[in-house]
């Protein structure tokens, strides 16, 4: 390594600029090698903010179990300053933003349903919900898979997991994309979206304390009532963290899924002859996710003191992102990190995270993509892009691998 880990890393585009977003790879590759403790800015809708940036997998892997390196000290990470009230709070109140017994309290409420149960009968609704979109989309030609296909199937399963109804679906759908995509108008729209997002989602929780049923809100709520004290706002963050992790995350794996598969042929042949649920399907989605992982990064940290990693000193207070996107192709780790192979084993990559804030919903995850691209390969083996390869770009979103379309020819 060189030592240019100079405190404002020169050259590097923000996290979340499209000068980023062009070439992740590249800019991870870099740092690894150059600078892997950095200190560069984030770029999130209208804010932008000072952040240190860890490059290599064992770095990273080592900050998410690090007792200095908390989410949420004293009132909150640097990061959320800049934000306006609301959406401080589903942020700060949500589990991902907290430690210790306050985290292990609120992950045992909401990690109670997801069991290997609920992952198998939910492996039905999948199929249902992946058939039913392929029929609307016979005689459709070129469309874009992503907003079609992709998008679609998690948003119902998480919708029915957390209890939205669906006469709420569409002005839920149009929140949350705000929330997730739409930087195109001013700070002032992008507040006010958020906040009718909170608005609907407390409105939710009322309705559900009203008319229980049979979903996670319910549980949750239930769960307060007797006697563990999840309040109204927890309440709020808790479903908006399960949609945020649930339905962005998983409709990008699908999405990536498929690029990656198309860019890789004899992978795709071979998978479609594979039996549905076996351990070759399993390590493909894995290695997906290790390849073309949706998640760059995770919720940001903030050093309690000063921590010296090679030689470079991170003052503290400091707002500190492990780059899963770039651990996962870390070449110390992984035998020709850029090679993409479905088989591959051991495969610890950090996709979903690492230690107490391990994805929740990983298993749900694998599911879903599996299922749905399994779904489509049977009905449409011979699906082809329907624009030339180089004209798929990402979004430029801080920490995130995500197409802005695929357009493909379901053949
Ligand atoms: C946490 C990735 C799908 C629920 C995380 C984290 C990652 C991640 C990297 C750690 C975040 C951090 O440490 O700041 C993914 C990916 C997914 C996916 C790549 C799909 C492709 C899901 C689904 C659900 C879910 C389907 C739920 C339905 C959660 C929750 C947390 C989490 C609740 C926070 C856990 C905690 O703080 O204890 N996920 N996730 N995720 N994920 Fe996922």
């Amino acid at each position: 390594m060189t030592s240019s880990t100079t405190p404002m890393t020169e050259g590097l585009p923000p996290l979340g600029s499209p000068e980023f977003a062009a070439d992740p790879q590249r800019h991870y590759a870099w740092l690894r090698e150059h600078a892997p403790v950095a200190q560069t800015r984030i770029d999130y809708g209208p804010v932008s903010q000072p952040v240190w940036v860890l490059a290599r997998y064992q770095d990273c892997r080592a900050m998410l179990t690090d007792p200095r390196l908390p989410r949420s000290p004293g009132d909150g990470s640097a990061m959320a300053t800049g934000l306006p009230e609301h959406i401080r709070m589903v942020s700060q109140e949500s589990l991902i933003m907290k430690d210790g017994a306050e985290h292990k309290r609120l992950r045992a409420l909401v990690a109670k349903p997801f069991t290997p149960k609920m992952i198998e009968r939910l492996g039905e609704r999948v199929r249902a919900l992946a058939t039913e979109r392929l029929d609307a989309l016979v005689g459709q030609d070129v469309l874009d898979l992503r907003q079609e296909y992709a998008l679609p199937i998690p948003f119902t399963v998480i919708a029915e997991v957390v209890g939205v109804d669906e006469a709420d679906r569409a002005r839920f759908q149009l929140g949350v994309a705000a929330m997730l995509s739409d930087y195109e108008g001013t700070r002032e729209d992008w507040d006010a979206k958020i906040r009718d997002l909170v608005d609907f989602v407390r409105e939710l929780v009322a309705r559900k304390r009203a008319e229980p049923a049979e979903d996670i809100l319910t549980g949750l709520i239930q769960a307060e009532e007797d006697g563990d004290r999840l309040s109204e706002d927890e309440l709020v963050a808790m479903v908006f963290t399960l949609i945020v992790a649930g339905y962005e995350t998983t409709f990008n794996l699908i999405t990536n899924a498929v690029v990656t598969l198309l860019d890789h042929p004899e992978d795709l042949a071979r998978l479609r002859e594979a039996p549905e649920d076996t351990a070759l399907w399993r390590s493909a989605i894995e290695e997906i996710v290790r390849f073309a992982g949706p998640v760059g990064g995770t919720k940001p940290a903030t050093a309690v003191e000063d921590i010296t990693w090679y030689g470079q000193t991170v003052p503290a207070g400091s707002v500190v992102i492990p780059l899963l996107g770039s651990a996962n192709r870390d070449p110390a780790v992984f035998d020709e990190p850029d090679r993409f192979d479905i088989t591959r084993t051991p495969n610890h990559h950090l996709g979903f995270g690492h230690g107490q804030h391990f994805c929740l919903g990983a298993s749900l995850a694998r599911m879903e993509a599996r299922v749905a691209v399994q779904v489509l390969l049977a009905r449409h083996p011979a699906i082809t892009l329907a624009v030339p390869r180089d004209e798929l770009a990402f979004e430029p979103m801080p920490l995130w691998t995500r197409y802005q379309q695929l357009p493909v020819h379901l053949g």
